[in-house]
């Protein structure tokens, strides 16, 4: 029998419109993954966790449909990867419960998002509290042994990993210890503010952006005029252009800083136009998220039930 490729899984919330740092940061690395074949990939729409942030039904469809068709246009193939939405696959909750059973407050406490929440004197939700718990259960269902993110995810893949540890340690071996996979030169792509891009902190330059969306972001980067080279700007424009070809133009434009900006603008318009496009075709296609969700959602549970029906017998439920 052929020996099963190893899994990998990522995901991403629902909870805006998708930018170049989700690109660069996260989905280029999974059309890479798909490319080369090395592993079973399953890409999940994560809109349970969106729940925390995303408390308007009309919201949250147009947002899962945007996550969908952004995967797509940017190269992931449904018939070759599992494409699918958390909220399908009702195991990814049952397992997230049973870690809460074996698991701390206080070691919910060190989490970095709750710390962070916390020093902010938001009043949070439960569920963004356990988020590591149904993050835990995403990546651990599946037997997954490698999960693409960026940096900010870190800690969450080090939380999955000593929940499986102590899962193991309790009930016997059910569980893979999953490892992160994050791509150093990518793993913080700045906003036009120069603080890391997230849609949280309005700084960012959407994937899908219209060329004059592009032109206006680009004038508006902020550019400390110290030096020679608008880092700002080169830390964006490295990602759509080798630092070969930079450097040049770069030493020629010092201290220009109108006209760096103008050759990112084109540079950026001409990466980001080709999945533009695929990202209008699709749309404008009734059945191509629904299709690709309905038989990813089927592929998933296949795999998540079996493993769930595991883990019951292993606690003693089944
Ligand atoms: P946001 O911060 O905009 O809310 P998410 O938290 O939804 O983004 O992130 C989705 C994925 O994209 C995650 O894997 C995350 O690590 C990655 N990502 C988000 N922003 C960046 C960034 N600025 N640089 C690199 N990766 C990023
Ligand atoms: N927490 C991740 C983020 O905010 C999204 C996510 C949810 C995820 N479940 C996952 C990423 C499982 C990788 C694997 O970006």
């Amino acid at each position: 029998m052929e020996k099963e490729k190893p899994i990998l899984l990522s995901g991403i919330k629902p909870t805006g419109t998708p930018h170049i740092g989700n690109y660069f940061g996260a989905i280029k690395q999974l059309v890479e993954f798909q490319t080369l074949g090395s592993h079973q990939c399953y890409i999940m729409v994560a809109d349970y966790h969106a729940l925390n942030f995303v408390q308007n039904a009309g919201d949250m469809r147009d947002l899962t449909r945007e996550l969908v068709l952004t995967y797509m246009a940017a190269g992931l193939n449904p018939e070759k990867v599992v494409l699918f939405k958390q909220s399908d696959v009702p195991a990814h909750t049952e397992l997230a419960w049973i870690f809460d059973t074996i698991t701390t407050m206080p070691y919910l406490m060190r989490a970095h998002a709750y710390k962070d929440a916390e020093a902010k004197n938001k009043e949070i939700s439960v569920g963004t509290f356990n988020y590591p718990m149904l993050m835990a259960a995403d990546i651990l269902l599946y037997d997954t042994a490698r999960v693409p993110v960026g940096q900010d995810q870190k800690q969450h893949i080090e939380y999955a990993r000593d929940t499986a540890e102590k899962f193991n340690r309790i009930f016997g071996e059910v569980f893979t210890l999953p490892e992160e996979h994050i791509v150093p030169e990518v793993a913080i792509v700045p906003g036009i503010d120069g603080q890391k891009m997230s849609k949280s902190y309005n700084n960012t330059i959407p994937l899908f952006a219209t060329r004059h969306e592009i032109e206006e972001l680009v004038m508006s980067i902020v550019t400390d005029s110290s030096g020679d080279r608008p880092e700002n700007v080169y830390a964006i424009h490295k990602l759509v252009k080798s630092e070969r070809e930079l450097e040049p133009l770069y030493e020629e434009h010092k201290g220009k800083y109108k006209a760096l900006k103008e050759a990112l603008i084109e540079d950026l318009d001409a990466f980001i136009a080709p999945m533009r496009e695929r990202y209008h075709d699709l749309n404008a296609d009734p059945r191509a998220v629904t299709d690709a969700l309905e038989a990813g959602g089927h592929q998933a549970r296949e795999r998540a039930n079996r493993k769930i029906e595991e883990v019951r017998r292993a606690i003693g439920v089944s």
